[in-house]
């Protein structure tokens, strides 16, 4: 039986990306929005499943982040739709190495 391991991508260094933003990156193919909210990052996959908007550019707050089209808000943590957990985008372990900022992708 063989674990999946994920495999850890620099995106930006720790100062391109500020407190209370996101920003928006491709990491093997997949678009990525990393986060940092209080301190921590979170990368979740950026674009809405509503309408597909970027949630890079979304408003964050509270560990989480609001579209800008249509106000839905999802969880920085696990992904999930505040209003519906049911409907969810997919997440990403984030790691500091020295002063960039890495995602784990399996
Ligand atoms: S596209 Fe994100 S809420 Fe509509």
């Amino acid at each position: 039986m063989s674990e999946s391991v994920e495999k850890y991508h620099t995106v930006a260094r720790v100062d391109e990306i500020h407190e209370g933003e996101g920003k928006p990156f491709e990491v093997e193919g997949r678009l990525i929005a990393v986060f940092l909210d209080e301190g921590v990052y979170y990368a979740i996959d950026d674009t809405c499943p509503h309408q597909g908007a970027p949630l890079c550019d979304g408003i964050v707050a509270n560990k989480t982040v609001t579209c800008t089209w249509h106000g839905w808000c999802f969880r920085l943590t696990d992904g999930r739709w505040v209003d519906n957990p049911r409907v969810l985008v997919g997440t990403y372990p984030v790691r500091v190495v020295g002063d960039e900022v890495q995602v784990g992708i399996v």
